[in-house]
């Protein structure tokens, strides 16, 4: 082992970032800002959800949210972090939540307030009971030309995938990572808790081509459509193995690292699939392809979707890119 201390860097993900933002010229700084409060928030989430049998704030609290969910008590809590933490960045005009019904318009933003953050402040909530991983995903739009529509902020966030400036996930599983991308490959950061940063373990991550792994709530397969039941079917015979956590932000990573595919089809009782796709499905489908990896609806890329609507949802097959090719060529 080298003893040249210099021969291994610590790159935080602060410092990562501005690196990055520093080959290009025209680079505010601002963006770095927006993206250091995401960075707090989720430290704050974090720990609030590694004390979360300690503080006594496990559970349901009862209130039924815009999904016709339970609302967990963290959710609740993560959401309200976030909303705080982003709130007066200065930079940031609207943040819409998975726990809200309508978006936010931040009061007294002005015209250069311009970007745009949706998120999914706790998902996988179900599963903190049971001390299963969780996490928080991320996706940051940037205005379009013309002023704030403080009436229907709405309209602003109604921008296909391709449109996302960053998107990223922080998963609190055995130990805490955050993984991002500003559209130029994935990174990837361990937090660690004695110097409480985000520290860089990952860089450029590409996701195996290939994968003999499928992650799908398979209780549903009755339900599924034809082609989804025809390509499970053929991966059992070819050997596959199942993996199936029940919170997207875990079976995602793994997917990210291990390859293979997610699947979320359509259902009986989910006719267009589970997942949202402003703050579940986007921002993965974008750290899926700056991986090399693929992610689509079933009929078409997930980032090509029109969205009509904050909470709409989507069918959702996520993960190596020959592997959603071929799920693909069974639905055809
Ligand atoms: P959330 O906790 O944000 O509502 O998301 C739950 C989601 C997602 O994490 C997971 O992939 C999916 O629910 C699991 O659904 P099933 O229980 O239907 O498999
Ligand atoms: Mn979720
Ligand atoms: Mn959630």
């Amino acid at each position: 082992m080298s003893t040249d201390p210099m021969s291994s860097e610590i790159i935080t993900v602060q410092s990562h970032i501005i690196e990055k933002q520093r080959k290009h010229p025209q680079a505010t700084g601002e963006f770095s800002w927006l993206l250091s409060g995401i960075t707090l928030a989720t430290k704050i989430i974090e720990s609030k959800v590694r004390r979360a049998g300690l503080l006594d704030i496990l559970g349901a609290d009862g209130r039924i949210n815009v999904q016709g969910e339970i609302v967990q008590k963290l959710d609740r809590i993560a959401n309200e972090t976030l909303l705080r933490t982003l709130g007066y960045r200065g930079n940031i005009g609207i943040m819409a939540s998975e726990e809200d019904d309508e978006p936010h318009m931040v009061k007294d933003v002005g015209e250069e307030g311009r970007y745009i953050v949706l998120f999914d402040p706790l998902d996988g909530s179900s599963n903190i009971d049971v001390n299963v991983s969780v996490g928080t995903i991320f996706s940051v739009l940037r205005r379009k030309a013309g002023e704030w529509n403080r009436e229907n902020p709405v309209v602003h966030l109604l921008q296909p995938g391709f449109e996302q400036v960053a998107a990223g996930y922080v998963v609190y599983g055995s130990s805490t990572v955050l993984t991002y991308t500003t559209g130029n490959g994935v990174h990837m950061f361990t937090l660690d808790p004695d110097i409480g940063a985000y520290v860089l373990c990952n860089e450029d991550v590409k996701m195996p081509d290939t994968g003999k792994m499928y992650s799908v709530n398979e209780a549903y397969l009755s339900t599924f459509p034809k082609g989804y039941r025809d390509y499970l079917g053929w991966a059992k015979g070819e050997g596959y193995s199942l993996r199936y956590i029940g919170s997207f932000v875990a079976d995602f990573h793994r997917t990210l690292l291990r390859g293979g595919v997610f699947l979320y089809p359509p259902t009986t009782k989910q006719p267009e699939g589970k997942l949202r796709l402003l703050y579940e499905a986007n921002p993965m489908a974008f750290i899926a392809q700056q991986a090399g990896g693929a992610a689509s609806d079933g009929t078409q890329a997930i980032m090509k979707k029109q969205p009509k609507a904050l909470h709409e949802r989507t069918p959702l097959i996520i993960g190596s890119k020959s592997e959603v090719d071929r799920v693909l060529g069974f639905l055809a």
